[in-house]
């Protein structure tokens, strides 16, 4: 069976048993509180609470779907044999009144989602029995342990006790996703002990998030009607059912990955899988509108194709790829998601290219003011321009990365990379900074891009006062996070109106100019001589580096003692606002700067 075979059998199966076939939605959700859709039950949320009428939708309270999903909870993990960015998802919902009589398609339960599942592993696809278990969930404080489920599994099916085996709320219970919503215990099917397929019985509506509820802080009120998610990953199922331990090799994947090998076979394994995965979701974001950006699902896709268009550089591979790459997926996957068959596609990985051709360049020239580089440097150099470890060890004077080695590299790559789920777990309730340098926050991605930005607006602010305002103007203090940034100052009177929307308009017509943003790194007295501003001289170190927007230290229009990060080009920064000045204290006010969108 091919993966055009699985999909088609798999609707039939449900089409047959009363199921409507819903078409997969975008990989932009119309959720505001999820970047991408992650599931096929995304496009389905609202249909468990009653929001909207399956009926009127479907013409039937059950449907199946394959659903174009995209994660980011792995992408670390891209490059070994399973991991994957974008996949497919397969699934069959029921929302509601499983007694419902109004037609074909009412809602349905425990007993017919287990039934069919394994009809349809067993029968449909052929696996063999011997090959499957199960996992049923086994209660947590007050929610019960799910004996409907184990009785249909061991007593109608007709498992062995030993095929069935008990789990926790960690395992065998979903949700909810956000803040509140429903959610329920699961069963989970296993072929060969690979999980393949979650079916999650939606019998709950949480008021809180998952993580107040493993904490034992939610409630948890019995839905109206009970509700069925379910969800199995196609290239999983693939490689699975073909025996595969490696999903590159099923039908899926392969073409894009023999053609990368026959472009560029002398990429390594790792290299070429994780080309094979950045390259195909790039397409899929694309195909449904995402274009490369600083933020957000903008900023992931930029994010993989960088990755790939750095890893040609490293490895020499002819230009040409992407474009037979794109080919290859549009030839596959266009039978399918004719949203692919759109030329416009492979413009946008055009244009990005040569972005990414002169973020490189900037990045060398940034490269150039090191008189020796670190570790940390290396890889600031690596988040900031793309610059990848082999290429500064490459083109660098070899002076300069005498004392640059491979692990301090990695160690600070891991360090980030530790940081940065901390930072995505923060978001769904958790804690964690991915940059916190006392007066920058940010604890994700997203957040650093507008914390650069305004960090960058703060010295083009602060500049702009001292021209407005006087060169008294002294900072006394700042605190940047995503939202704002807060700068605090000398100033005898309240700033007029005019004087605000003066420094305002100046601070954007700098950024209009879009100067380039650099640093010398000088000692502290001489960096004092060149005029740049300093906050408490005593607090520096021996060696500073002195940040500068402008084409030279010398006619910068702004000179600061600052750590950084910065943006690279002031353009970068957007539109700047000052959103309010007000008095806290004798003789400091506070102004509060905001991005203008
Ligand atoms: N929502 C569940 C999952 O993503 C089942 O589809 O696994």
């Amino acid at each position: 069976m091919t993966s055009e075979d699985i999909r088609k059998s798999f609707l039939e199966f449900f089409k047959e048993r009363g199921h409507a076939v819903a078409p997969s939605s975008s990989l932009i959700p119309d959720d505001p509180s999820v970047l991408l859709t992650t599931a096929g039950v995304q496009q389905f949320k609202p249909y468990y609470i009653g929001k909207l009428d399956p009926m009127k939708d479907f013409g039937a309270r059950r449907v199946a779907s394959v659903q174009k999903c995209f994660r980011t909870t792995d992408i670390d993990e891209v490059g070994d044999k399973t991991h994957l960015t974008f996949f497919e998802m397969l699934g069959n919902f029921a929302f509601g009144d499983p007694d419902a009589t109004d037609g074909i398609g009412a809602g349905y339960f425990k007993t017919d989602a287990i039934r069919w599942g394994y009809e349809y592993i067993v029968n449909v696809l052929g696996i063999d029995v011997s090959r499957v278990t199960v996992s049923v969930f086994h209660g947590h404080k007050e929610i019960p342990k799910d004996i409907e489920s184990y009785r249909i599994w061991h007593k109608e099916i007709g498992l062995p006790e030993e095929k069935i085996k008990l789990a926790g709320i960690e395992d065998n219970f979903w949700g909810p996703t956000g803040n509140e919503g429903p959610c329920g215990p699961t069963t989970e099917i296993y072929v060969d002990g690979i999980e393949v397929w979650n079916i999650v019985f939606n019998e709950y509506f949480c008021d809180k998030s998952r993580d107040e509820l493993l904490a034992g802080n939610a409630n948890l009120k019995k839905l109206d009607g009970p509700g069925i998610d379910t969800g199995m990953g196609l290239e999983r199922l693939v490689a699975v059912i073909k025996g595969f331990e490696d999903a590159y090799e099923t039908d899926v994947l392969r073409p894009i990955w023999e053609k990368i090998n026959e472009l560029a076979p002398q990429l390594p394994d790792r290299v070429s899988r994780i080309m094979t995965d950045h390259i195909r979701s790039s397409i899929f974001l694309i195909a449904d509108g995402v274009v490369p950006s600083n933020k957000e699902s903008g900023y992931i896709l930029r994010r993989l194709l960088r990755r790939v268009l750095a890893y040609q550089v490293q490895h020499d591979v002819h230009d040409d790829l992407l474009k037979s790459i794109f080919e290859v997926t549009r030839d596959k996957f266009g039978i399918f998601y004719p949203e692919l068959k759109n030329d416009d596609i492979l413009n946008v990985i055009e244009q990005e290219k040569i972005k990414f051709q002169t973020a490189i360049a900037s990045g060398l020239a940034e490269l150039k003011k090191y008189e020796k580089i670190n570790g940390q440097e290396a890889f600031y150099l690596y988040e900031t321009f793309g610059l990848p470890y082999e290429i500064i060890k490459e083109l660098a004077v070899s002076d300069v990365v005498k004392d640059l080695n491979r692990k301090d590299f990695d160690n600070e790559f891991k360090k980030h990379q530790a940081i940065s789920r901390a930072g995505v777990e923060k978001k769904f309730g958790g804690h964690g900074l991915i940059l916190d340098t006392g007066e920058l926050k940010a604890s994700n991605q997203e957040e650093m891009d507008k914390v650069l930005r305004l960090h960058t607006a703060t010295h083009l602010l602060q500049a702009a006062m001292r021209l407005v305002l006087g060169d008294e103007i002294q900072q006394k203090g700042s605190d940047i996070t995503a939202e704002r940034a807060r700068f605090d100052y000398n100033f005898p009177r309240k700033p007029l109106p005019e004087e605000i929307k003066k420094i305002e308009d100046l601070v954007n017509e700098v950024i209009q100019k879009d100067l380039p943003v650099g640093f010398v790194e000088l000692p502290k007295e001489e960096a004092a001589k060149t005029g740049a501003l300093f906050f408490f001289k005593e607090k520096y170190p021996e060696k500073v580096k002195v940040y500068y927007i402008g084409h030279s230290l010398e006619d910068a229009f702004s000179k600061e003692f600052c750590g950084g990060p910065h943006v690279s080009h002031a353009l970068t920064i957007g539109k700047f606002k000052i959103a309010k000045d007000e008095s806290i204290g004798a003789g400091v006010r506070r102004i509060r700067g905001i991005l203008d969108k």
